[in-house]
């Protein structure tokens, strides 16, 4: 049985979009990014991927399918089904899920099989994993620098928080710092 690894990028005072919703600042190194070993290992390891609606509209449903680094079984939570159906590959498909995050989390499992499921954001999305108790391990990239406001990635939680154990620090090109957490259960 594979991990829930819940990852995202931060600027260094916690945010994961500016004001104004961009994420250009947090993502200086869109183009290498992909060739980074870090990256390349989640590729390897992930057998699904979870996202929020609002995560997947920065998406082209057009091109998504051929352009997304993983190629495998993708799970959007949301109200709706979209009515353009985004287009897929033989190894992309889509599954829109309108049944809440633990329904989500379980079709991602059962897709994923042995390997792990990724949980790329946004923040709601990452906070119900979070809060429900879904998440093995957190993968937080730190970018340097500051947005000073914009869409928190840990808002202020009344549930009670999990401990973290720190599994790994890894320097990456364009100042980006990769810091691996374990949630203790
Ligand atoms: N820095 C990073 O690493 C990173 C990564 C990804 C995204 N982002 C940023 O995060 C932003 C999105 O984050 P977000 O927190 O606003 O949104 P999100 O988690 O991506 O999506 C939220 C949406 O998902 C649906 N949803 C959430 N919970 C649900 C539930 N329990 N049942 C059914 N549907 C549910 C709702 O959409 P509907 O009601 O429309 O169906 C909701 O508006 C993006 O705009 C992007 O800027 C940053």
């Amino acid at each position: 049985m594979g991990k829930v690894i819940a990852g995202a990028t931060l600027s260094v005072d916690g945010f994961m979009a500016d004001r104004n919703g961009d994420l250009s600042q947090l993502y200086p190194d869109l183009e290498t990014l992909r060739f980074t070993d870090q990256l390349e290992e989640s590729i390897r390891t992930t057998g699904a991927v979870l996202m929020g609606r609002r995560a997947y509209t920065m998406g082209d449903p057009e091109t998504i399918a051929d352009n997304y680094e993983y190629q495998i079984p993708i799970f959007v939570l949301t109200h709706s089904v979209p009515e353009q159906l985004p287009r897929e590959n033989e190894r992309l498909a889509f599954t829109f899920v309108t049944d809440g995050i633990e329904s989500a989390m379980r079709q991602a499992k059962a897709a994923a099989g042995e390997k792990d499921v990724t949980v790329v954001g946004g923040a709601s999305t990452f906070q119900q994993c979070l809060s429900a108790g879904l998440v093995d391990e957190l993968h937080i990239d730190v970018m340097p620098v500051l947005l000073g406001d914009g869409l928190r990635l840990f808002g202020r939680q009344a549930a009670e928080l999990p401990r973290l154990e720190r599994l790994a620090v890894m320097e990456l090109p364009a100042g980006r710092t990769h810091i691996s957490f374990r949630i203790v259960k």
